[in-house]
């Protein structure tokens, strides 16, 4: 009960809320909006429920509305002005531990809960809706039954190829807990940086915690900073002082120790423990290395002395293993390898991979914990109580859940939040891929394959960030924020994507919280997207947003768009070289990134063209046209504006409409031996008035094209002829020595023109 009220502040109001919807990121289960509104206070009284303290819930609420200077939440140790919640501690039957009741009536807030977990979500729920009507100075009388679908709602973080400050990490795991996300997995050892610490391992840190340099820009550049990096790792007083940071907001943090692979720092520092003698150096680029633990009963004393450090420092039931990206080249040549293969009557090296795992999980489950990891896991046989991270795609998942195993389900196309999240020519550089706000909200976690009882082995959904091109915090919160929104209600179990646009609506009212939280987000959805279209005299160029079609602004000339600039109605011409610029405002106000599109025009635009062969479906884009829709291709965006084709030559036939005169043509293509992409052999160009009979005018060898880069022009004298031919050849099997060597080669050919 609450104590006498001094002021009771809470008056009835007219019901200006009930057009407007609850701006509540994840939205709740059960909400019922009642009549009248009531007053918010300047000051608000908790009533503790006996024996259970509310310190913290008061000071993470006070730290949340800091910047909000008239509502102050004190408990009743401090001077109350005006009572207002009241607290009420139930059984686990009549609240789930992690569920909560709020009530808001004319007289009082109640809420109502089980566990600490629970209380701590309503607390976070009252500071968001405080949060919104605190203008109108009050509050809507309600009721809210609430409780999260999935046992794991979790965010990874990815310190090891940019490292993030125990204070960053810290304020990481608020954004976790104001959005009711539970897991925190922290990413500690990867090949490019060992960052815990390990007492009886002291070279892990003293070496494996910094490298030479680190890789730049695209990754098919292939450029370093030359700067070195670190030494970066966190201290063990410094983890437990976060792990009881999350543990006071209700997070559990799963520590990362990757193994068998990922495991170059760990290598640079003990190459001992390699198959080959090393040396071995902390790595400077991104990717997958061959050098990984061999599975030596010298690296398994080490890995468990390692996790006997990890497990006592962090509480969590799950310690996670790694187990992905293992190549196991070093294991085929490797004796003891292959003998332990044969010891052990192991089909193979997968079979070794998973000796590797079961003898880890043996060890930690002796322990009291359990282990989880990444996919691969699964290859040559599950451990029997390991849990399944499924990153490549479902499957994983479902595999796992088929055998009575638990998962998390983190597939890239939906989870991976080191993706674009907009137009990449909008979008700071990222790591590719292409995951915008409303792909994650999308995302199901229970795969429609699984009947009711295997999805019960679902435990949850998690988003990964990896930090290859994170350099710092901002970028953090760039990249998970507003994903992270999306991230939270689909692992609360209340998206819903018909209703996109209402989460919309309430994403744009959650970013004014963190503009008051002095957060960079990403401003995406109000980008501008543009498509080239066809017309009769050669192509157009159509924007669209999902906002206010008529807050699309756009120059033609090259200049900045402003708020005064042309409003966009109709697909634009693009009759010559031009560049179009284009952004979205919102009364007067610039709201997205500004959009730049440059254009090529050639006499190839726009017209009519026919492939032989057919792109491959990963790199087909926008089909045929795509080779004479005057934008030329970007080497750093191979999802986009290229075509792939491999193993196979680029036959494409184009109809000018009527006879024309040129005397070049060209094409663009791509050098990329690292991705399979290798440049064509050959080229020749043939030339017909019928579409029919042609006459070949022009044929390059390989020495032709390698001395040009990128763009071929192929000189072809002053020719005039309705329709063109260009035959642009494979360089076929990948020869030995390089990346791929025995596969078939990717030909990446964009924009054929002539002139
Ligand atoms: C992963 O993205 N390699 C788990
Ligand atoms: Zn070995």
């Amino acid at each position: 009960m609450l104590r006498i009220l001094l002021v009771f502040s809470l008056l009835i109001s007219t019901c200006f809320f009930s057009q407007n919807k609850l701006n509540l990121i994840p939205y709740p289960q059960n909400l019922k909006i009642n009549k009248g509104a009531s007053v918010i206070p300047e000051k608000i009284l908790v009533r503790e429920a006996k024996n259970d303290s509310l310190q913290f819930e008061v000071k993470i609420f006070n730290t949340f509305l800091k910047t909000d200077a008239t509502h102050f939440l004190v408990s009743n140790h401090g001077v109350p002005k005006y009572s207002f919640v009241e607290l009420e501690k139930v059984n686990s039957s009549e609240i789930k531990d992690d569920g909560y009741f709020l009530e808001i009536n004319d007289k009082k807030i109640l809420i109502k809960y089980s566990s600490k977990k629970g209380k701590f979500y309503a607390f976070q729920t009252l500071i968001q809706l405080i949060n919104q009507f605190s203008d109108k100075k009050e509050i809507p009388n309600l009721k809210i039954n609430d409780s999260p679908k999935f046992a794991w709602r979790g965010m990874h973080l990815d310190v090891c190829r940019h490292f993030f400050t125990v204070e960053e990490v810290k304020q990481y795991i608020d954004y976790l807990a104001i959005y009711k996300l539970n897991t925190f997995h922290w990413h500690l050892t990867d090949d490019q940086g060992w960052r815990i610490e390990i007492k009886k391992y002291p070279k892990l840190t003293q070496i494996g915690s910094k490298r030479k340099e680190s890789m730049i820009g695209a990754y098919v550049d292939d450029t370093y900073d030359g700067k070195p990096y670190g030494p970066y790792f966190y201290t063990q007083e410094q983890i437990k002082e976060v792990v009881k940071y999350a543990q006071d907001r209700h997070i559990t943090v799963v520590p990362e120790i990757e193994m068998p692979g990922h495991a170059l720092a760990a290598l640079s520092a003990y190459p001992q423990l390699a198959c080959t003698k090393g040396p071995f150096e902390v790595a400077t680029k991104w990717g997958v290395f061959d050098d990984v633990f061999c599975p030596k009963d010298e690296t398994f004393t080490f890995l468990e002395n390692v996790l006997d450090e990890v497990i006592a420092l962090f509480p969590s039931q799950y310690i996670h293993i790694g187990g992905d990206e293992c190549p196991k080249t070093r294991w085929k040549e490797c004796a003891h390898c292959q003998e332990l293969i044969k010891k052990h009557n192991l089909k193979d090296e997968h079979g070794l991979q998973s000796y590797f795992i079961q003898r880890i999980e043996k060890y930690v489950n002796l322990k009291g914990r359990k282990i989880i990891g990444w996919d691969e896991i699964l290859e040559g046989g599950l451990a029997p109580n390991a849990a399944v991270m499924s990153w490549t795609g479902i499957k994983g998942g479902i595999e796992a859940a088929k055998t009575n195993h638990f998962a998390v389900m983190t597939p890239g196309a939906y989870c991976y939040f080191d993706h674009y999240q907009g137009d990449p020519q909008t979008e700071p550089n990222a790591f590719g891929g292409f995951t915008p706000l409303d792909k994650v909200y999308s995302y199901n976690p229970i795969p429609a394959e699984l009947n009711a009882e295997q999805s019960k082995f679902i435990l949850g959904v998690q988003a990964n960030l990896w930090t290859e091109y994170i350099l710092d915090f901002k970028q953090v919160q760039y990249m998970i924020f507003p994903r992270l929104f999306a991230l939270s209600e689909v692992g609360w179990g209340t998206s819903n994507p018909e209703k996109y646009k209402e989460f919309e609506n309430r994403v744009v009212q959650h970013f004014k919280i963190l503009d008051k939280m002095n957060i960079n987000y990403a401003k995406s959805i109000y980008n501008i997207s543009g498509k080239v279209i066809p017309n009769n005299t050669g192509v157009s160029y159509e924007l669209s947003t999902s906002q206010n079609p008529n807050g699309i602004k756009y120059t033609i000339d090259g200049s900045e768009p402003k708020s005064n600039s042309a409003t966009y109605q109709n697909a634009i011409p693009v009759s010559k070289a031009m560049t179009i610029k284009s952004a979205y405002f919102e009364n007067g106000e610039l709201k997205s990134a500004i959009s730049s599109q440059n254009f090529t025009t050639s006499k190839t635009t726009g017209k009519k063209i026919i492939l032989e062969h057919q792109p491959s479906e990963n790199y087909s884009f926008g089909g045929a046209f795509t080779l004479v829709d005057a934008i030329i291709g970007n080497v750093k965006q191979l999802g986009k504006t290229w075509l792939g084709f491999q193993g196979k030559d680029v036959v494409a036939t184009i109809d000018l409409g009527e006879k024309t005169n040129f005397s070049e043509v060209y094409f663009n293509t791509l050098d990329n031996k690292g991705s399979w992409i290798h440049l064509a052999k050959s080229a020749t160009v043939s030339i017909s008035n019928d579409g029919k009979n042609f006459k070949t005018i022009k044929e390059t060898g390989k020495e032709d094209i390698l001395s040009t880069k990128g763009k071929i022009i192929l000189k072809v004298g002053n020719q005039n002829a309705q329709f063109i031919k260009i035959k642009i050849e494979n360089a076929g099997i990948i020869p030995a020595g390089n990346p791929g060597a025995d596969s078939k080669a990717w030909l990446f050919v964009d924009e054929i023109g002539a002139q």
